[in-house]
């Protein structure tokens, strides 16, 4: 018995976001961003929608895709780092707008590498037999934590502009703030016969570089946040770029290498590599690495940005629905973010 998708389905938030509107909130240009990091849009949700929102819309499609019904779910695994609230987690709430009944579901919280993780923790539940169907999601709304007021500014539907002091407050985070899009991405899993589905997952993590990229408040202080705290921008990812770039660069060619290994196959047997999209550049660098052809490797943070933990998901999607993905194909996910967690996972469709 193995693990496979059953179906899958992603959404995005409701206005897309070009390079040119952030010019409105801060000082960036659409040059740097695409020369530095390939993206040319990214989309955010509209004023009242959260991750679980999105996370619903992605689950619909995907159980549509399945050719299933809400109630054929039996457990939720929902990974995001921007939940709807500090706590419960979002698959509670997933799990009541869905309507799928008191279904277990569980919040995992690995960032950029939460699907990877999420397969695994699925996997081991549907091995177990603790589950029959397992819906795995992974869905963030990284637009709450943009420093400016009034996102009306940025999808241009208000006449209000930042002041002075407010472009120079929304400029010092252009770094980390052009990068982020807000979306879903979600799948269908089950346990089948044959020899399709998940056949390896490698996982890591190290905390040494958690103040590497995080956000520096919660409940390490007391209150958890003040309004000292959100002048001094914490309420915003503090993120060391640079090292982010160069530890990924490293690790996640390396975590290729031994999934592979693992699975007694070579690199020649992927045919589709869909990792992580944090920077264009960097999969540039990972792809050289690894020496794999421009027709094994998928790349969409052109369209969306970094959604986080709904890329894979997304990627996975798009290449299925695009025909990609066909019966027999390996395909290798490849992930790396804070924590720093990272890994890679095997598929074969
Ligand atoms: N628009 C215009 N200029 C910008 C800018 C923006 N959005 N962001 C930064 N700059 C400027 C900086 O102020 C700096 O200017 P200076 O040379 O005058 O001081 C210059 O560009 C270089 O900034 P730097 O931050 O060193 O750029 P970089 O080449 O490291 O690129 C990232 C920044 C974030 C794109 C890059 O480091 C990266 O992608 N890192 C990995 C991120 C990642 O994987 N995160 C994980 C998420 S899961």
């Amino acid at each position: 018995m193995a693990t496979t998708v059953m179906g899958s389905g992603f959404a995005l938030g409701e206005h897309e976001v070009t390079n040119e509107a952030l010019k409105r909130v801060c000082d960036t240009s659409d040059e740097w961003i695409k020369e530095r990091t390939g993206i040319a849009t990214r989309y955010y949700v509209a004023d009242g929608t959260s991750t679980s929102d999105l996370g619903v819309r992605a689950s619909q499609a995907a159980i549509a895709d399945a050719g299933l019904t809400a109630s054929d779910i039996d457990y939720v695994v929902f990974a995001t780092m921007t939940p709807d609230y500090y706590f419960p987690g979002s698959g509670a709430l997933l799990q009541t707008k869905l309507g799928l009944g008191k279904v277990p579901t569980l919040d995992i919280r690995q960032q950029c590498t939460g699907f990877i993780y999420g397969l695994q923790v699925a996997d081991a539940l549907l091995r177990a037999k603790a589950a029959k169907r397992v819906l795995l999601v992974g869905a963030e709304v990284h637009s709450g934590f943009m420093p400016w007021r009034d996102h009306g500014m940025v999808f241009g539907t208000t006449d209000a502009r930042p002041t002075a002091a407010e472009y120079e407050f929304n400029t010092r985070y252009r770094d980390r703030t052009v990068l982020f899009g807000d979306a879903a991405g979600a799948v269908v899993l089950t346990s089948s016969e044959g020899p399709r589905g998940l056949l390896d997952v490698v996982l890591h993590s190290d905390g040494q570089y958690a103040e590497k990229l995080y956000v520096p408040s919660g409940f390490k202080f007391r209150p958890y946040i003040t309004e000292e705290m959100i002048k001094e921008g914490r309420h915003i990812p503090e993120m060391d770029g640079q090292r982010v770039f160069r530890v990924a660069v490293s690790k996640l060619p390396e975590v290729v290498h031994e999934v592979l290994d693992k699975s007694g196959l070579k690199l020649e047997d992927i045919s589709l590599l869909l990792a992580h999209q944090a920077n264009l550049r960097l999969n540039e660098a990972v792809q050289k690495a690894l020496g794999l052809p421009d027709d094994k490797v998928y790349n969409n943070i052109q369209k969306y940005g970094n959604t986080t933990a709904a890329t894979i998901p997304i990627l996975y999607d798009e290449c299925k629905k695009a025909g990609r993905i066909k019966p027999g194909d390996l395909i290798c996910f490849l992930a790396l973010g804070a924590g720093f967690h990272w890994g890679a996972a095997l598929l074969r469709a």
